[in-house]
Formats: structure tokens, sequence, C-alpha cells
């Protein structure tokens, strides 16, 4: 008998962002789906968990590191190593604070915090306004004040709230054995600084002519009032940055050139849908205080339309503060035009942690297949985990585990990212490797050995069944590996 399921195979793809539910019970639901289907199958786990956990931390398991490091490959291939203009590096997370004074991190890095008069719990004044319905957009701290009272805004708790606070950001320890106010130092808040710092030994050692780059992917350290939705806002988050210097004349052509870059990692790599991708103009108001023009790319979450990147125009803010802050000149000297002046920067920043979120979220999906739920991620194979998973139809046969165990070797040397699966029965193996993305499994049954009885039509060939469908067809073990790496384009 073959393995092959001749049963018609029911597909109602359901969206769920596109069912006439009640909008925020079915945004949370998908929410939770995700967060539960990233601890079942060893995406993402809560940080300490056996401790109670700590607020905005979150440990990446096999399968989420896998997806991560997929989507920074992907990142640095395309921003650093396809291009002859970028110079990657990896500087330290903890640095000198002068950095942070220059940069103006110590005096502006903050956020608008509002206390609880009874419980003195605090709060994100901008988010108990915007979940009061009120645009904060543009608004001062003063005019945040101001409208709580105005509004009669009561903390969750159902309590009077004070007046509107900043809230500094970075989070500070001590270096050295002396904890006093000399051996302050801060976790970097943005990996940008180390670059910065760095500009003029790039500039010494590799001699490049401007416009060039500085790539960096590392992590940051927030102290975020309210750490929330998953791996959204977080307190250790990880960026993947560019610093890129050019002459001030040429900033806007270099901006619009990485805007398009940027829509091309979002959708040719990530796979986001096009469509739940949105660019804001970010008002003069609300940009951080290096930046003359930011763009946010924002993208349609399962709690609501929120930033997923930044492209910023920081002008020579950076450059000219270090090289005030540290007296060390930061110029550069134009051999062309025997010019020397202080570089501009465009900064495309990008969250490692939103992008996995944004990648979960967008291939996050349920049908209904040969009269079952289901649910699985349709992820692009540029990012999943893994692009095949081999299996013996049943693991007791020797026969049959020592064929698939070839095929899964010579799959995983042609295709890396192969795994062999042999828990439970095969139905189940599907409904494993569908939450975790797989694109394709593959099962070696009695047919392939050419067992007693079984149909000769189908010896030395194997199934294949698809994610997105659950159609399954005999492939020969000969043309396995291209008939795969052809699908997988
Ligand atoms: N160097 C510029 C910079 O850091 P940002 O807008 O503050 O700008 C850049 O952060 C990106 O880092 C954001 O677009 C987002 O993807 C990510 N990010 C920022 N804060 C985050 C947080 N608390 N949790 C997770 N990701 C965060």
């Amino acid at each position: 008998m073959s393995f092959v399921h001749k049963k018609r195979i029911v597909l109602i793809y359901i969206n769920k962002r596109m069912t006439n539910e009640n909008p925020k019970e079915k945004e949370l639901t998908t929410m939770e789906k995700i967060i539960s289907l990233c601890k079942r199958r060893g995406f993402i786990f809560q940080g300490s968990e056996i401790y109670g956990g700590l607020a905005g931390t979150w440990d990446y398991g096999p399968l989420g590191v896998a997806l991560k490091k997929n989507i920074e490959n992907l990142w640095w291939k395309r921003f650093v190593t396809d291009r002859e203009d970028m110079y990657g590096v990896d500087a330290a997370i903890l640095m000198n604070p002068k950095v942070w004074k220059s940069s103006g991190h110590v005096d502006t890095f903050t956020d608008p915090l509002v206390e609880d008069l009874k419980t003195n719990k605090r709060y994100r004044a901008d988010h108990l306004l915007e979940d009061a319905g009120i645009d904060v957009k543009g608004m001062s701290i003063e005019q945040m004040s101001a409208a709580i009272k105005e509004n009669k805004i009561l903390s969750p708790d159902k309590n009077p709230l004070g007046d509107v606070r900043k809230f500094q950001m970075m989070l500070k320890t001590h270096i050295g054995p002396v904890a006093d106010d000399d051996s302050i130092s801060y976790l970097r808040p943005e990996t940008a600084g180390g670059m910065f710092v760095n500009f003029k030994n790039i500039l010494d050692t590799f001699h490049p002519k401007l416009p060039f780059g500085m790539a960096q992917i590392g992590k940051a350290f927030r102290n975020e009032i309210a750490p929330r939705d998953f791996i959204f806002r977080v307190r250790e988050l990880e960026q993947m940055e560019i610093e890129y210097f050019v002459n001030p004349i040429e900033w806007e052509g270099v901006f619009e050139s990485f805007r398009k870059d940027m829509w091309s990692f979002i959708t040719d790599d990530l796979g986001l849908r096009k469509e739940n991708v949105h660019e804001l103009e970010v008002a003069d108001e609300d940009r951080a205080h290096y930046s003359k023009r930011t763009i946010d790319f924002e993208f349609d979450f399962p709690f609501g339309k929120k930033e997923l990147y930044g492209l910023a125009y920081r002008t020579d803010f950076d450059l000219k503060s270090h090289a005030e802050g540290s007296s060390v000149d930061l110029s550069y000297f134009d051999e062309e035009t025997k010019q020397r002046f202080v570089p501009h920067v465009i900064e495309p920043s990008f969250g490692v942690g939103r992008s996995v979120l944004a990648v979960l979220a967008n291939a996050y999906a349920e049908d209904d297949l040969g009269g079952e739920t289901r649910a699985f991620l349709k992820l692009s194979p540029k990012v999943a985990p893994f692009l095949v998973a081999v299996s013996p139809l049943l693991k007791n046969k020797p026969q049959l585990v020592e064929v698939a165990q070839s095929i899964y070797r010579d799959l995983k040397k042609r295709l890396g990212r192969a795994i062999f699966d042999d828990n439970g029965n095969v139905g189940k193996r599907y409904r494993r490797q569908d939450e975790i993305g797989t694109p394709f499994c593959v099962v070696v049954d009695f047919d392939t050995i050419g067992a007693p009885d079984s149909n000769p039509e189908f010896k030395d060939m194997v199934t294949v069944r698809h994610r997105d469908t659950g159609e399954q067809e005999r492939v020969k073990i000969a043309d396995l590996a291209n008939y795969l790496e052809a699908k997988l384009k």
C-alpha cells in the first residue's frame, strides 16, 4: 500500500486578521496563540522562567535562535557582504560614560512616566493616553499632564495619577570594585554609539572614500517602564544598525536609496506582506534629539500598527558631539575637492526581536486540513529554521530508519537546514513540522525499500509532503535534492 493519501484535501485558509470576529478579542487570541506556539515548540521562552521570570527579557530556544540567525544572516548579506562600501564592527556593550553624555542620551533619552498615587506603580503616560484614545503625537510632558487631568484618566488600578515626569531609560551599572559616582557606566541603549566612536579607526585602517558605512548587529538595553507585547518592547534587545557617512550634499539621495533597500529586506528577505507595512513620516516634535528626518516602518502586528524599523538622517550631530566630547578630530578630508568636513549620517535601524515577531505574525495561519483544524507557520524558506524534515514511516523498522538517515545526511549536506524527525506517528510529525514552518516533509515507507507486497512502482521513491497545502507526491530518491532545491528557490 502506498503511503500517499488519496483523500481529497480541503483547505480553508483563514487569515485570522481577516475574519469578522471582535477585532480586539481576535488580536489577543492570535497573539496568545503565537506566544504559546513559541514556547511549545522551543522558539522563545520567558527569561528566568523557573524563578518567575524577569519582565522585559526573553530567552530564545533552538528554533528561535535558528530563525533569528537566518534573519540576521540575510540582513548581513544584503547590507554588508553584498556591498563594497560597508565595514562590519562588533563594539563593546560597555562604553566610557562620556560617550552617552556627548551623544545626548544622558540628558534626553527619557520616557514620560506617571505614577499611580496610591500604589506607586509607574506607567508610560503616553501609553495610558493612547489607550484612552488620545493622540499623543507631539505632546510635551506638560501637555500630557494636562491631558491626563482634563480627561480624568486613572491608572489601570483605577487610582488617580500624579504629574508626568521624564524617566531616564539607560540601564546604569558600576564598573570595577567601588560602586560610587565615578564608576557609573551604562549598558548601551543603541548599537550606534559603538560605530561613531570607531569612525576614526575605520578611516585610519581602511582609508575608505565617502560615502561608506559601518554596520553592527548586537545587544542594546533600555529600562523600559512598561515592557509589553511579548518580544515587541523588551529591556534587553538586539539591533541591526548601519551608520552611513555621506557628504552633506548627497544625504537625500542616500536616504531614498536606503528606504528602497529597507523595503527589499522587508518583502524579499523576510517575506512580509507589503500591505501590512506602512511608512510614517515622523513629525518634528516626535523625532529623536539627533534626527532631522525620520521615517518609521510600521507593521500591522496583531496588537496594532507599531514601529518595526526606523530610517533617520542624523546629520553631523554624532560625529560633531563626539569630536567635541573626546577632543579628537572626527572630520574627513576629501582628496578630490580638497575639502575637510564632518560627514553626515544616514541611519537605517532594525530591531531583531521585532523582525522575528513580524515574521511569526505574518506566517501564523490556521486552516482545516483533512477534517482537522491545524495551526502552521507559512514561513518563507529564507527564514524557516528547517527546510525539510526526513523520517522513517515507523521508527522501529531498521531498514526504513537506515534509508531515512542516509537521505537525511545527504539533504543536510545539500540544503543545510534539514532535520531527522522520528518522534510520534507520521501525522503528529507533520503537525509538528507545520507548526515550526518546515516547508517539506520526506517520508521513507515500505514502498521505498521494496518490501514484500509493496507497490513496485514506488520503489526507491519517497513521499514528499507540502506544508501549505498538505499535498503529497512521490519523488525518486535520486532526484530528491534537486527537486527540493528547485521548489525552495
Ligand atoms: N539607533 C537608533 C535607534 O536606536 P530606535 O527607534 O530607538 O532608534 C531602533 O530603535 C529599532 O530598535 C526600533 O525600530 C525597533 O525595531 C528596535 N527597538 C527599539 N526599542 C526596542 C525595545 N524596547 N524592544 C524591542 N525592540 C526595540
